[in-house]
């Protein structure tokens, strides 16, 4: 595998205009929500995560004069035109490469979609790598997180491995992700994602947050708290301080949250096993450190440190609506791969 970025190799690596890419999800500590700019999708507030390793896409993109439109099959489906965002990515990275060919894109991913897992942030990641190398672009770093953040926000963290963060910028030439930690660096770290029997979210992160910016009173009180938990996260991570990240972490979501219940019409992701979750995480707290976050969806993901991570996915196996673990050490950041979905 070659890693994305700085050192990508030229364009198309195998037979002519294809390429292959894994990117890993990521997992937000300090959640980036509420867009200040909808069409460049640039955020009112940077934001932080840990990229997950157990939780992975795989897409090859080929742009060919045999195409006559552009595909793309995810997980076994065919996507309509209408699920616009992924054509639109494809047509954006096209234009860029000055290349008029159409794309077949098949891409799979190894963990739910569309249920608050950031899947978007892998499939977004892995589809920029693919189809920029594909296109016989070669792109650093930076290049790949500016595109990807526009086809979802979340995923020009992806690109990066270990601790990131998401600049909120000025612009978009400065709305990217930025390396804090290496997946080495604090190795122990571990971010469970405790799938729920209800797993698929009704009202997509998009709409929640445009939602949200527009009449929940408390989005200025989640503002402006938003620079000492960055603070304050980039610190703990700096230090390895467990207890702080986690805390800081827990906090940051439930303030998120509740930006969603208090906006018109209330959104409220939690279903009963999430409550649960958090309810037996705070309680276990006394002899087993962790703690939680969720996003847009009624998943939770649970910290913990490495020698808790046994015990603990014991625990939420066995709570009432739990139906899997998934648990993740920081993972590496979006690379190429040789190996096609497709011949
Ligand atoms: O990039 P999107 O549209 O998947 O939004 C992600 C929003 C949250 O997952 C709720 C927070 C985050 O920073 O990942």
């Amino acid at each position: 595998m070659v890693e994305a970025g700085g050192s990508n190799p030229p364009g198309p690596i195998g037979d002519g205009m294809k390429a292959t890419a894994k990117a890993n999800a990521n997992i937000a500590l300090i959640k980036y929500w509420g867009k200040r700019d909808e069409a460049l999708i640039l955020p009112y507030n940077s934001s932080i995560s840990m990229t997950c390793d157990a939780m992975e896409t795989i897409t090859t993109v080929e742009f060919s004069e045999n195409y006559d439109t552009d595909t793309a099959i995810i997980n076994d489906e065919e996507l309509s035109s209408d699920q616009k965002r992924v054509y639109d990515h494809i047509g954006m990275i096209r234009k860029m490469a000055g290349i008029k060919e159409k794309a077949k894109i098949v891409s799979e991913s190894n963990f739910p979609l569309a249920a608050g897992l950031a899947s978007s942030a892998s499939g977004f990641a892995a589809l920029t790598v693919a189809a920029v190398a594909a296109a016989g672009l070669k792109l650093p770093e930076k290049e790949l997180s500016i595109i990807a953040r526009q086809g979802s926000g979340s995923a020009c963290r992806s690109i990066l491995g270990g601790f990131v963060e998401w600049k909120k910028g000025s612009k978009s030439s400065d709305s990217y992700a930025e390396q804090i930690a290496g997946k080495d660096y604090w190795k122990d770290f571990r971010m469970i994602a405790t799938i729920v029997k209800e797993g698929r979210k009704a009202i997509s992160s998009r709409s929640g947050m445009s939602q949200t910016v527009k009449n929940s009173p408390y989005y200025s009180g989640w503002l402006s708290s938003i620079e000492e938990d960055l603070n304050r996260m980039r610190e703990a991570i700096r230090s390895r301080d467990f207890a702080s990240a986690g805390s800081i972490a827990e906090y940051n979501a439930l303030k998120m949250h509740c930006t969603m219940m208090t906006s018109k019409p209330p959104i409220m992701y939690w279903k009963p096993a999430t409550v649960e979750i958090m309810n037996a995480v705070m309680a276990w707290r006394e002899d087993l450190e962790s703690y939680f976050t969720m996003d847009a969806g009624p998943n939770v993901k649970v910290m913990c440190m490495k020698k808790d991570e046994k015990e603990l996915c014991q625990r939420l196996s066995e709570l009432e609506g739990v139906v899997k673990t998934i648990s993740c050490a920081p993972g590496s950041g979006a690379a190429l791969s040789q190996k096609h979905l497709f011949d």
